[in-house]
C-alpha cells in the first residue's frame, strides 16, 4: 500500500530487498548451488558422490576443514568427538525441569546456549579454542538431541556408547532404554548417515544466515548456534519436512483422490500448496530429493513400522505435478522435504523430532559458517537498513490531552 518509488528516494544508496531474495552478504568457498541446473557441491564435491560414498563425520570434516580428511586425520577427529559426547550432569538434570511433551526444538537450543556456559573454557577466537568448541558441539549436540526427545516422551536417558559410530549411537541414544538395548539395522543407519550428509550445509538460508548475524557481533560459537536452532524452528524453514507427513495423513485418512489434491493446490483460492514442492533457488529437481526417494524406497518397502500407502502416494502426487502444465511452467519439483518425513517416521521418530534430525544435520554448515566468517578479515557486523514509513516529527502530547 505504499509507493516504492517514493520510498526509495528517501534512501539514497540503499537497495529495497525484502526477504533477501536478491542479495549476496558474504562470500564463501563451502557450499556451491546451481539451482537451475539442480547441482549442490560442499567444496567442490558434488552431493551424490558424497551420498554414496561418504560418512556423515567425514563430511562434517570436509565442510569444516574444506578438504576431505586422511585416515590418521578422520581417526583423530572421530576420537576427539567421541571424547566428548558426554553431556556434563548438571545440564543432563537441566531436562528434568522442562514440561513433559515440550517441543524438542526449543528444548536443543536451550541445550545449546547451556552448553556455551558450561565450556567457558572453549570461548574465544584462537583456532585451538574454535576447534575445541567445534569438537564439543559436534560431539554434545546428539546427545542434547537424545535427551530432548527422551524430555518429550517422559523417558530416562542413556549415557553415549562410545563402541558405536557417531550416527548408532544417536540411534541408540534415541531408541534404547535402560532395560532393552536398540538394534541397530544396517539399512537405517546407513540413511540417517545419508540423511545428515544432505542436511549439512546450503549455504545463506535462514538459520545459516542467522548464525552469521549472530556471529558477526563476535557472539561465540555456541550462542550464534543456539540462536541457529531458533530460526530453524520455523515452520518455513526446517519445519517443512512435518508439514509434509501431515498432507499425506490427511490425503490417506480423508480418502482424497491425487487428482482431486493436485487441483486443489492449484486453484489459489484454496490457499494450499503441494507440501514438499517448490524452492527458492532450485528451479529444477532438488538434487537431494532425488537421492532421498531412492532410499525411502528401501527403508520403507517391506519393513514393519514401515509406511508403504504414504510412500505410495508421494509417488503418485509427484508423478502427477510433474506432468501438470501448473507445476511445469513455475518449474516446481519435489524439494528436500518430499521424501524426508517418510523415512523419518519408518524409522521410529515421531513428527516433532524431524526438525531436531534436520538441526544434527546442519550442524557442521553452521559451525564451518561461523568458522569462515570469524577469520575473514573483511567481516563487520551485520546491519541492515529499513525504509521508515512511520509519523513524520510530532510534538509530545501531554497523557490528559490524547
Ligand atoms: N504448490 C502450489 N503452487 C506453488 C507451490 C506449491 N508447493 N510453490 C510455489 N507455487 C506457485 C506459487 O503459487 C506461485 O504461483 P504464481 O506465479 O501463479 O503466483 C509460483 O509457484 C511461485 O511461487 P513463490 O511462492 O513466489 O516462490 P518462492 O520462491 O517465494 O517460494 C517456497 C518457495 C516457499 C519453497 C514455495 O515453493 C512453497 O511454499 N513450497 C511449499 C512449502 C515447502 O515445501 N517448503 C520447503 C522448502 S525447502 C526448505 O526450506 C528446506
Amino acid at each position: 500500500g505504499y509507493d516504492i518509488s517514493k520510498l526509495m528516494a528517501q534512501t539514497g544508496d540503499t537497495t529495497f530487498d525484502i526477504g533477501f531474495a536478491n542479495t549476496a552478504v558474504c562470500k564463501s568457498a563451502i557450499t556451491y548451488i546451481d539451482g537451475d541446473a539442480g547441482v549442490l557441491q560442499y567444496r567442490g564435491y558434488p552431493i551424490e558422490q558424497l551420498a554414496e560414498k561418504s560418512t556423515f563425520l567425514e563430511t562434517s570434516y570436509l565442510v569444516l576443514y574444506g578438504e576431505l580428511p586422511t585416515k590418521e586425520q578422520l581417526e583423530d577427529f572421530t576420537e576427539k568427538v567421541a571424547n566428548h559426547m558426554v553431556i556434563d550432569e548438571r545440564i543432563r538434570e537441566m531436562f528434568r525441569i522442562f514440561p513433559r511433551r515440550s517441543h524438542p526444538m526449543p528444548v536443543l537450543s536451550a541445550g545449546v546456549t547451556a552448553l556455551g556456559l558450561f565450556s567457558q573454557d572453549t570461548i574465544g577466537f584462537d583456532d585451538d579454542r574454535i576447534d575445541a568448541a567445534t569438537h564439543r558441539l559436534m560431539a554434545k549436540v546428539p546427545t542434547i538431541a537424545a535427551y530432548s526427545y527422551k524430555n518429550s516422551i517422559g523417558m530416562p536417558t542413556l549415557y553415549p556408547d562410545y563402541s558405536l559410530s557417531y550416527v548408532e549411537n544417536f540411534l541408540r541414544m534415541s531408541f534404547g532404554t535402560v532395560s532393552q538395548p536398540y538394534e541397530l539395522d544396517d539399512e537405517v543407519v546407513k540413511a540417517m548417515e545419508v540423511l545428515l550428509i544432505l542436511h549439512a550445509d546450503h549455504e545463506q538460508n535462514c538459520s545459516t544466515s542467522t548464525v552469521r548475524l549472530v556471529g558477526s557481533a563476535q557472539t561465540n560459537l555456541y550462542q550464534s548456534v543456539s540462536s541457529g536452532v531458533n530460526a530453524l524452528y520455523g515452520p518455513l524453514h526446517g519445519g517443512a519436512n512435518q508439514a509434509v507427513l501431515e498432507m499425506l495423513d490427511d490425503i490417506a485418512d480423508r480418502g482424497i483422490s491425487v487428482k482431486d489434491y493436485v487441483n486443489k493446490v492449484k486453484d489459489k483460492s484454496s490457499n494450499e500448496r503441494l507440501m514438499g514442492f517448490g524452492h527458492r533457488v532450485y528451479k529444477n529437481y532438488d538434487p537431494r530429493a532425488a537421492i532421498i526417494k531412492k532410499h525411502a524406497d528401501a527403508i520403507l518397502r517391506n519393513r514393519a513400522g514401515g509406511n508403504d500407502r504414504l510412500l505410495d502416494i508421494a509417488l503418485e502426487l509427484e508423478e502427477a505435478a510433474l506432468s501438470d502444465p501448473y507445476f511445469v511452467e513455475r518449474k516446481l519439483y519435489p524439494n528436500v522435504d518430499f521424501y524426508t518425513g517418510l523415512i523419518y517416521r519408518a524409522m521410529g521418530f515421531p513428527t516433532d523430532m524431524f526438525t531436531v534430525l534436520f538441526a544434527i544435520g546442519r550442524l557442521p554448515g553452521w559451525i564451518a559458517q561461523w568458522r569462515e566468517m570469524i577469520k575473514d578479515p573483511a567481516n563487520k557486523i551485520g546491519r541492515p537498513r529499513q525504509i521508515y514509513i512511520g509519523h513524520t516529527e510530532r510534538d509530545y502530547v501531554a497523557m490528559d490531552a490524547r
